[in-house]
């Protein structure tokens, strides 16, 4: 038994190896996945980076909740403030990689690029839209690492042979999004989610099988949504994947970003409480639903007025239709998580005490560690 158990540590040992992203390299295969207003600023990003994976600061709506917005300068707030984050996460960990997410859907989407990479980001990840023009926008950094995020492979196909044709560039990774699982906005209408169809590991593979067969390139794929603990990893990584993005699983941590009661909120949940709803960017977010009918209330009941214009597209915006997402959120990461929109990931309702980030990291790959250390 000793030894059938020894001989699967080693097969996971042989599995879990360093994470190299264009010039970067981590020692285990793991993403913090960007968590939008302030859920991953800097200190959580920071910690991940430290632990021995990536982290990242998200962009989305940073200026909220910032010394650097005074209420009617957002865009030159969301810039400041993203470099505040990214250098406080720098100052965590010296020595580690930190990135970011930016969402292609944002308004100032190619400022905020530009910000992270005169900040030190190291790797720019980008979803909720198609990032075509992000090797332009990143030129003048040879070293900084572009990963997009993806659904499909038509998507991943499409981002590929673009950068290829324009830029003479290939993603130094592909983050490859569950929409069956993952947190936050997903790249998939909603009638298409929870019906079955998706497979995400075949998704994966195609990815993988894509780069290797039209470009001889062995392209990092990493596998996002519901992984949660030591056996989703394994399973991850023997479906193909080279690595793993988690969001949800870091936020029930001293480290994250968000008020305790955003926290709280992940470990009173329970799995009926966790559903899809529209955004107002015109698409499906994972969050938890409690609080949702009191969401458009309070914009009714303050009579919010879109200040921000944080989103290309949002029919907030346009028409007052839905809510405003970005105040719903700094709603919920400042503590109101009555009016506030709570997104986690399917397993959110998992959580069931606040750990810390190198816990999460020790329980992940500890025996590998102990096992590494033996050899
Ligand atoms: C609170 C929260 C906020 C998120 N914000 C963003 C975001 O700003 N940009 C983005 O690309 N993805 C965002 N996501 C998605 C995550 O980065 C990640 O890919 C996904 O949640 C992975 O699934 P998991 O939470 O089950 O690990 C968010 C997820 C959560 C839970």
């Amino acid at each position: 038994m000793l030894q059938g158990n020894q001989s699967k540590q080693e097969a996971v040992t042989r599995m879990i190896k360093p994470l190299k992203l264009g010039n970067h390299t981590v020692p285990y295969p793991l993403i913090q996945g960007g968590m939008g207003v302030r859920i991953s600023g800097g200190r959580l990003a920071g910690h991940v980076a430290k632990a021995g994976g990536i982290g990242l600061v998200a962009a989305a709506g940073i200026a909220l909740n910032s010394d650097h917005y005074t209420g009617a300068n957002y865009f030159q707030a969301e810039v400041q403030a993203f470099q505040t984050e990214i250098r406080k996460a720098r100052a965590i960990a010296p020595d580690g990689v930190i990135g970011v997410n930016v969402m292609v859907a944002l308004s100032d989407y190619e400022a905020l690029v530009k910000a992270a990479i005169e900040a030190g980001a190291q790797v720019v990840v980008c979803g909720a839209g198609l990032p075509l023009s992000l090797p332009e926008l990143a030129a003048h950094a040879p070293d900084v690492a572009l990963v997009p995020i993806a659904s499909s492979l038509r998507a991943a196909q499409l981002i590929a042979r673009t950068w290829e044709k324009r830029y003479h560039r290939l993603p130094d990774a592909v983050v490859v999004e569950d929409p069956d699982t993952a947190g936050g906005h997903l790249g998939e209408k909603l009638e298409h989610i929870g019906t079955g169809e998706y497979d995400q590991y075949a998704t994966v593979r195609a990815i993988k099988q894509f780069f290797l067969e039209e470009y001889h390139s062995d392209v990092p794929v990493i596998a996002a949504g519901g992984i949660w603990d030591r056996a989703d990893l394994e399973h991850a990584l023997a479906e193909g994947a080279d690595g793993v993005q988690m969001a949800s699983r870091f936020v029930c941590t001293e480290e994250c970003d968000a008020a305790p009661e955003f926290k709280q909120a992940y470990l009173n949940c329970t799995k009926e409480d966790i559903g899809l709803l529209m955004s107002p960017a015109g698409l499906p977010g994972r969050a938890i639903l409690t609080s949702t009918p009191k969401i458009r209330q309070y914009d009714l009941d303050h009579h919010t007025v879109c200040r921000m214009g944080c989103l290309k597209k949002c029919t907030y915006k346009e028409s007052g239709e839905r809510f405003c997402i970005v105040t719903a959120l700094d709603r919920a990461q400042r503590g109101d998580v009555e009016t506030g929109l709570v997104f986690c990931g399917t397993n959110a309702w998992k959580a069931d005490r606040i750990t810390t980030v190198q816990a999460i990291f020790d329980e992940l790959f500890g025996a590998e560690q102990e096992l590494q250390e033996a050899a």
